[in-house]
């Protein structure tokens, strides 16, 4: 059995619908840890009610992003981490992280990457009247949203509400991030 570990900041869909397809056997691993840096996110909520253990963490009272890294990568190595899954997590992953488990960690993107980069893509997108959307799944690296795609999936919208096309493009997230992560640990 694999072991992931799923960061999030925000609401976590992402994160709820990775742990429910962990708890159903359709994802081939369990969550061992949930990790936020926004205490009091919803998220937080959602991996005690799955019995997930968490580790909140807020940045500003740390001296620097290499100290709550360091802390993160130690975590994670107790925890015998196979893959770090960037779940709605809006912080830039940071050299410390990334040398001790770059290859390892994925984010998944509203947009179809190398478009509209950061974190406004969806606003960003409908501002400049896209017609095609999508996701994409990418290694994380230095470069920010930069890293090599692993997976994509489009969709067609002619509206302006960017509220529907997060909802469209949320239920696409939430089957192609469980499937990504299958087809990865398979081939481990
Ligand atoms: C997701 O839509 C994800 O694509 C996006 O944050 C949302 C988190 O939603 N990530 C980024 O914009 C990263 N640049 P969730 O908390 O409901 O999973």
């Amino acid at each position: 059995m694999h072991n992931l570990a799923v960061f999030a900041s925000g609401t976590g869909t992402n994160f709820v619908a990775i742990a429910q397809a962990s708890a159903s056997g359709k994802l081939d691993a369990r969550v061992a840890v949930m990790v936020c840096d926004k205490p009091g996110a919803a998220v937080i909520e959602r991996a005690k009610e799955f019995g997930i253990e968490t580790f909140v963490f807020s940045p500003k009272s740390y001296a620097s992003k290499a100290a709550y890294e360091a802390e993160i990568v130690k975590l994670l190595d107790d925890k015998k981490i196979d893959l770090v899954c960037l779940a709605g997590y809006m912080r830039i992953v940071g050299e410390t992280l990334l040398q001790a488990y770059e290859g390892r960690i994925i984010n998944i993107h509203p947009s179809l990457l190398p478009s509209f980069k950061g974190a406004h893509a969806v606003e960003d997108a409908v501002a400049y009247g896209v017609k095609v959307y999508g996701i994409t799944i990418h290694w994380v690296n230095a470069d920010l949203d930069g890293g090599k795609i692993i997976a994509q999936r489009a969709f067609p919208y002619e509206g302006s509400d960017p509220a529907e096309v997060h909802r469209i493009g949320q239920k696409i997230e939430h089957e192609l991030y469980v499937e990504t992560i299958n087809k990865l640990l398979c081939a481990r």
